[in-house]
């Protein structure tokens, strides 16, 4: 693996791997990377958890981290990105950690550097592809269950415009999970059944479905142009999850809860669930995020010596 983009092609045998891994430095093993390589970390959209997840994942394997805030560097002056990619060449950079507003962009990146020993990471672009936030998920998953397939999992909410989503689709079909998206029709639209999964509007139906995993999406409002659905109000009453939802459920039914956050609290996952340790898996998500990302970058690191 020189970089990785998308989950679309990771085999179970390459992702155990990173899973293997990621679980030994979860367990307090210390592994450093050859040399003191170098780490860019070049965002150009608003991040907190991932992109801390990935410096301080930098950081504890002792490479440099060398951080290229777009609004502080040339990229303001309207450099492209495959000048900038350029410019981390001649650098010596060893890998770019990079999140864009447009799908695509990492790939784009990551060919403009096929001539160079440089591995590029996504760290989400547009409405694509976050594979690292899909391998965080599946660990935690696999830390709760220990075994994915045939796990009945529904991923709610806004499917459309989540590069969440799609990594975890091609990720858990891999490893053999029956997924299905449920939200309103217009963010989850019958065109994703060609992928493989199930689609449902209807909320109600959650309960019956004999689900193992929840998997919640924000809603994406910053990537919602034309009004897609009424108000948030109304999402909520419709698509929301709350205590409510485990009432009807059989007790000894185990079902946990994941969300790769930020979370809107109250809007699509009640306040009182994010919190609730005995179902929610997202403090542990975020754990586990520091641990898969150290895991990938000494991945990508020991195989572009
Ligand atoms: C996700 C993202 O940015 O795609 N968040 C994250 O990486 N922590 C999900 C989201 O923004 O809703």
């Amino acid at each position: 693996m020189k970089s990785l983009i998308s989950t679309k092609n990771l085999d179970k045998k390459s992702t155990e791997k990173i899973l293997k891994q990621a679980q030994e430095l979860a367990s307090g093993k210390e592994i450093l990377a050859n040399g003191k390589p170098t780490v860019a970390s070049l965002f150009y959209e608003a991040s907190t958890r991932t992109r801390a997840s990935f410096e301080i994942a930098a950081q504890k394997i002792g490479a440099n981290v060398i951080n290229l805030d777009p609004k502080l560097s040339s990229v303001n002056k309207g450099e492209s990105l495959d000048d900038t990619a350029k410019t981390l060449a001649n650098l010596g950079v060893n890998i770019v950690v990079v999140r864009h507003p447009s799908s695509g962009a990492a790939l784009r990146l990551a060919k403009c550097l096929m001539h160079t020993q440089i591995g590029v990471i996504n760290a989400g672009d547009g409405m694509n592809e976050h594979p690292t936030q899909a391998l965080l998920d599946l660990l935690s998953i696999k830390q709760e269950y220990g075994d994915v397939e045939n796990k009945k999992i529904a991923i709610v909410g806004d499917c459309l415009h989540s590069r969440v989503a799609k990594s975890n689709i091609y990720l858990l079909k891999t490893f053999g999970a029956e997924i299905t998206l449920l939200g309103p029709p217009p963010l989850v639209p019958e065109a994703f059944s060609s992928m493989g999964v199930k689609v449902e509007h209807d909320f109600k139906k959650l309960s019956a479905m004999n689900l193992d995993l929840l998997m919640i999406l924000r809603l994406q409002k910053e990537r919602q142009f034309s009004g897609l659905i009424p108000s948030t109000r109304e999402y909520r009453r419709y698509y929301g999850l709350d205590e409510n939802f485990f009432i009807n459920l059989p007790k000894q039914r185990k079902i946990r809860i994941l969300h790769p956050g930020p979370v809107n609290r109250g809007i699509e996952i009640s306040e009182d669930l994010v919190d609730n340790e005995t179902v929610s898996l997202i403090h542990k998500q975020v754990s586990n995020g520091l641990y898969v990302r150290m895991a990938v970058l000494l991945e990508i690191l020991g195989n572009n010596k």
